[in-house]
């Protein structure tokens, strides 16, 4: 995203941050549930959410996983916030060969990050991830559902905005329905244990590793 115009950066951006702002401080108390040290925040972006986290528990440690270039965005904000001491950042291309990620982790957290893949690359993305989960790992995904909106018209904003979404970003990313992510999910080697709406669009899902 850095080596976007300035003007266009800030759109995407706001774009992007338009679909996820509203819930991450909604989702804290539900994060902290299970009193977690260790998170890990892939696809941290900016890192909003982490700087969400790090003010809400002054005790845990955050680790952000993302390409090079929003690492550098992050780590600048991170900084900016005082929170640099908590918060590490690992580069990965989550669809490669050799991820190579933190373990111990008692959250991992993915927020609008599993939408920008396909089918195939989320059963991946989700198996890769029982390496460095253990059992009491929660997996936590937020997304935003087109099929499960009380209103209708909230559905074909998604739909709308899930072609715009494919188009401007990477040519696979787009609005799952339920049905789909959870036949994607009963194929990896993970569980989803519950399922909660936040906020009035948003869906977080939790998943462990099957026993
Ligand atoms: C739609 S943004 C969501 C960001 C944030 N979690 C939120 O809720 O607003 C997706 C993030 O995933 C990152 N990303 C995309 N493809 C990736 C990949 N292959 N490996 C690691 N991170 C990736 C992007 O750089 C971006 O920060």
């Amino acid at each position: 995203m850095l080596d976007l115009p300035k003007e266009v950066s800030k759109s995407w951006f706001n774009f992007d941050h338009f679909y996820s702002d509203t819930i991450f401080y909604n989702s804290l108390d539900i994060v902290f549930s299970s009193s977690p040290n260790k998170i890990m925040d892939i696809g941290g972006n900016t890192g909003k959410f982490t700087i969400e986290v790090c003010k809400y528990n002054k005790d845990v440690n955050v680790t952000i996983v993302d390409l090079n270039k929003q690492l550098i965005v992050a780590e600048k904000n991170i900084k900016t916030h005082g929170f640099i001491d908590r918060v590490s950042f690992v580069e990965q291309n989550m669809l490669s060969d050799n991820i190579d990620l933190p373990k111990n982790n008692d959250i991992i957290w993915m927020s609008q990050f599993l939408d920008c893949f396909s089918e195939k690359e989320i059963e991946y993305i989700l198996n890769q991830l029982t390496e460095v989960a253990h059992k009491d790992t929660r997996i936590l995904i937020v997304e935003l559902f087109w099929d499960n909106q009380e209103f209708e018209a909230a559905e074909y904003c998604l739909l709308g905005t899930s072609l715009y979404f494919t188009f401007i970003a990477n040519g696979n990313s787009r609005m799952y329905s339920e049905k789909d992510f959870k036949k994607i999910i009963s194929k990896t080697k993970l569980n989803l244990v519950s399922q909660q709406k936040i906020g009035n669009y948003h869906t977080l899902l939790e998943l462990r590793l099957k026993e």
